[in-house]
């Protein structure tokens, strides 16, 4: 495994969820923790407790230009380099096919395709620099199957961040960079609290951090294309 003290990650929407628990996780395995949100008191907020030392917040809006290279130069301003990237930020929309508004996808375009796509542009040049870049894209199952009318928008973006990863994935392998679509099912956030479900049924964001920090330390020659975690049965996953 990688000495991943004093390595440097960014992770999109860290202020709650997901994006929160595995920032937290990060920062307590001694990584430079680069925690971008769209309200930059709140992504503090949320990271109480965390070394002051090792945690930079700062604004990130997925739709606003700009937005994306002013937190990667922060970033690197502050720790000095950039080893691993995060994109986390997400938005989901349930519409079933025939109810799906050009708007509602044009959002999840913009959140969960495009801007994870601009922000690899930007820090691909540092990811490289490190010699043991890591990228992780926040996928979901429906990446990779669409489960019966649920969210049929949702898992057209997702599909489209399978694509992005395995193209970044060809883009970077020769200078050391590792890509990763972590994939699961439900887990137990803002995003799902609305489906009526036990939230204790679902993936725990702590437990999907442990993995992510896992696959990220994982040395180069060790490469996890696509992680696959299901909190239900599922055909092949
Ligand atoms: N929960 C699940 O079951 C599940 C399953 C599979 C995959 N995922 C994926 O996991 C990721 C995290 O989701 P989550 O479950 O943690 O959801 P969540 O609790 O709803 O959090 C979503 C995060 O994305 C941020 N975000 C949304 N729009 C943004 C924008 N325009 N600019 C910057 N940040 C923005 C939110 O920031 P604000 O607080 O400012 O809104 C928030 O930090 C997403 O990519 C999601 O699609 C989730």
């Amino acid at each position: 495994m990688l000495d991943t003290t004093g390595r440097t990650v960014m992770i999109s929407g860290a202020n709650r969820g997901v994006g929160n628990a595995v920032a937290r996780h990060l920062a307590g395995l001694g990584y430079n923790v680069s925690a971008g949100g769209r309200d930059v008191d709140a992504v503090t907020a949320s990271l109480a407790g965390v070394d002051a030392d090792r945690l930079l917040c700062h604004a990130y809006d997925a739709t606003e230009a700009g937005s994306d290279r002013a937190w990667l130069d922060a970033t690197v301003e502050r720790f000095g380099s950039l080893d691993v990237l995060i994109n986390n930020a997400g938005v989901l929309d349930t519409s079933a096919l025939e109810d799906l508004t050009d708007e509602a996808l044009d959002e999840m375009w913009a959140v969960n395709v495009k801007a994870p796509l601009r922000l690899t542009q930007l820090a691909l040049p540092r990811l490289r620099a490190s010699g043991t870049g890591r990228v992780v894209n926040i996928a979901s199952l429906s990446g990779l199957r669409v489960a019966g009318a649920f969210a049929p928008g949702y898992a057209m973006s997702k599909h489209a961040v399978i694509a992005l990863t395995e193209a970044t994935k060809f883009a970077a392998w020769d200078d050391g960079v590792r890509v990763t679509a972590v994939c699961p099912g439900f887990v137990a956030t803002d995003m799902t609290s609305t489906f009526g479900a036990d939230p204790d049924t679902m993936i725990q964001p702590g437990d999907l951090a442990e993995m992510i920090a896992t696959v990220i330390a994982l040395p180069n020659p060790t490469s996890v294309a696509t992680l696959t975690v299901a909190c239900r049965l599922e055909a092949r996953f």
